[in-house]
């Protein structure tokens, strides 16, 4: 128990590392917090930073998922698979809440895909072929983000994994919550897009 309580921890910390906060300090002396939507992940990261930081983001916040999914495997904790959920979930739960921004954080896109690699390959594959088209065609991450947890629950059902379906329907509720200022934006037709150079708007 006390292993489990403190990999769960580590799990948490691992999630709360501010990689945009600390990339935008150290490299461009800038608080992306203070630029831009305001978010610290990666879509803000792109958008305030560029796309070589925007990468690093991008990969050190999904893997940071994975990486915490996987604890209770690395650490050869004698538990169930499903119970990889509950370290992701910390993870997720530390990169939205980070113990080092004062409990405020991102809007848990990139962590939570990391959590899903870690924990299902196949059902990394069908979120990836649910969310990339979704980004092409709206060219706009956030409604990308929104309709894809949507959808990657009603995928979860497929599965016939009762945790990994609640986790799924704890993604919507947190993703919805997360992007509140988002759903604003796009309901007034004020939200930013990404440019692909490819112009097939909704
Ligand atoms: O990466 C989160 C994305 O869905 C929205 O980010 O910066 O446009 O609020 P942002």
């Amino acid at each position: 128990a006390l292993k489990f309580a403190s990999l769960l921890i580590l799990a948490y910390l691992v999630g709360s590392f501010p990689t945009g906060v600390l990339i935008g300090k150290i490299f461009f002396h800038k608080d992306i917090r203070d630029y831009g939507s305001g978010n610290i992940g990666t879509t803000n990261t792109f958008r305030v930073l560029g796309k070589k930081a925007g990468i690093f983001v991008f990969l050190v916040d999904f893997f940071k998922g994975t990486l915490a999914t996987s604890l209770p495997i690395i650490f050869k904790l004698d538990a169930p698979h499903w119970v990889c959920i509950i370290f992701g979930l910390a993870a997720i739960l530390g990169h939205a809440f980070s113990i080092f921004l004062k409990f405020k954080g991102g809007k848990a896109v990139a962590t939570s895909a990391g959590f899903i690699l870690g924990y299902n390959l196949q059902f990394f594959l069908i979120c990836a072929v649910i969310f990339i088209p979704l980004l092409f065609l709206t060219s706009t991450v956030s409604i990308t983000s929104l309709i894809s947890v949507v959808l990657i629950f009603i995928a979860s059902l497929f599965f016939h994994d009762t945790a990994l379906s609640i986790m799924s329907f704890g993604l919507v509720v947190l993703i919805f919550w997360s992007h509140r200022s988002n759903i604003k934006r796009i309901i007034s037709g004020n939200e930013n897009m990404v440019h692909f150079g490819l112009y097939y708007h909704l």
